[in-house]
C-alpha cells in the first residue's frame, strides 16, 4: 500500500508564517536567552542561525549586539525578517537569506564564531542530511566555537504518532519532524567536542527537545568511518508491515497472526 506523500513542508511553512504572524509567540525563546549568556561569556560577535522561522532569536542576538546571518528556505520569511530588521533598525546586524540546510553553506572556512539552530536539524531531513548539514557547520564555524541545536526528542508525546515517513520521521498534523534519540545526537556529534545534552519543553503542546551544545573540534572534519553493515533482519519486512498495520481492512488477530508470521521469518533468517 502506497504512502501518502507529505504536504510540501517549504510550502507549508509559508502558509503557516502567513496566516500566523507569531506562530512560535512574540517573546524570544529560552533557549535563546540562554545561548545569548553563553555568547557574551564567550565573546561570541558573529552566530550563523539556522532555520531562523519569524526571528524571534535572530531578533534577541542582533539587539543585543551580535551580527547574526540568518537562513531559512522560506522565501516568505526571510521578508518578512527583513522588513521588522528595518522597522527595528537592525539592518546593520541582520543579514536573513533564503537558503536549505540540504546545499553547501555559501560562507569561506571559519567565518562564524558560532552557529545556533532552534528546531531546524528535526526537519524533514534524513539523518544523512543532518550529518552532511553539521559538517558544513564544521567548515564555516571557527575551531573551538559553539554550535548550539535543540531538536524534538523521542521522549514527544508525538513520537511515533502521524504518519512515519522513513527512519524516526513523521508527520504529524502536516509537520514533518524528525525526533531524535541520545544515541543519534552522540552519532552526529562527530568532529564536535560535545559538551552536554539535556531535555527541555517548550510551547503549550509542549513540544520535548534535546537541547545540544556542541563545540568545533580543531582541524578538518574526520573522514566518516567505514561503514559496517549490521544486518538487521527486521529492515526486508519493514513495507510488509506497514502495510498490515495500515490495512483497514484486517482483523486484529489477523494482523498479529501477520506480524508474529513476519517476526518468526525474520528470525529464521528467511
Ligand atoms: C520549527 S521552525 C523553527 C523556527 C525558529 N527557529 C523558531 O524557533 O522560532 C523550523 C524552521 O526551519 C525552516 N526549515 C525547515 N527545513 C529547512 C531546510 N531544509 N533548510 C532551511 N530551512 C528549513 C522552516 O522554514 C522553519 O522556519
Amino acid at each position: 500500500m502506497g504512502k501518502r506523500p507529505p504536504k510540501d513542508q517549504k510550502r507549508h511553512w509559508t502558509e503557516v508564517y502567513a496566516r500566523t504572524p507569531a506562530f512560535f509567540g512574540e517573546e524570544p525563546s529560552g533557549f535563546a536567552r540562554r545561548a545569548l549568556e553563553r555568547f557574551r561569556a564567550e565573546g561570541v560577535g558573529t552566530v550563523l542561525e539556522l532555520g531562523f522561522g519569524q526571528g524571534r532569536d535572530t531578533l534577541l542576538f542582533a539587539e543585543n549586539g551580535l551580527r547574526v546571518t540568518a537562513l531559512d528556505y522560506s522565501e516568505h520569511a526571510v521578508r518578512e525578517l527583513e522588513e521588522t530588521a528595518r522597522a527595528r533598525s537592525l539592518s546593520g546586524r541582520i543579514e536573513a537569506r533564503i537558503h536549505d540546510v540540504r546545499d553547501p553553506l555559501p560562507f569561506p572556512d571559519d567565518a562564524f564564531d558560532a552557529c545556533y539552530a532552534h528546531m531546524l536539524l528535526c526537519m524533514e531531513l534524513t539523518e544523512a542530511e543532518i550529518a552532511f548539514a553539521l559538517t558544513e557547520i564544521h567548515r564555516v564555524v571557527r575551531p573551538g566555537g559553539p554550535v548550539l541545536y535543540t531538536v524534538r526528542s523521542d521522549h514527544d508525546k508525538h513520537y511515533r504518532a502521524g504518519t512515519r515517513l522513513r527512519e524516526d520521521i513523521y508527520e504529524v498534523g502536516g509537520f514533518v519532524v524528525h525526533f531524535f534519540t541520545e544515541e543519534k545526537i552522540r552519532r552526529l556529534a562527530r568532529g564536535y567536542d560535545l559538551e552536554v545534552i539535556e531535555r527541555m519543553e517548550e510551547g503549550n503542546l509542549p513540544r520535548d527537545l534535546y537541547v545540544v551544545t556542541l563545540r568545533r573540534r580543531p582541524g578538518p572534519m574526520p573522514d566518516q568511518p567505514e561503514v559496517t553493515t549490521v544486518r538487521n533482519p527486521m529492515k526486508k519486512f519493514e513495507g510488509f508491515f506497514d502495510a498490515v498495520r495500515e490495512n483497514p481492512a484486517l482483523e486484529p488477530k489477523t494482523r498479529g497472526l501477520l506480524f508474529l508470521a513476519a517476526s518468526l521469518s525474520a528470525g529464521c533468517g528467511l
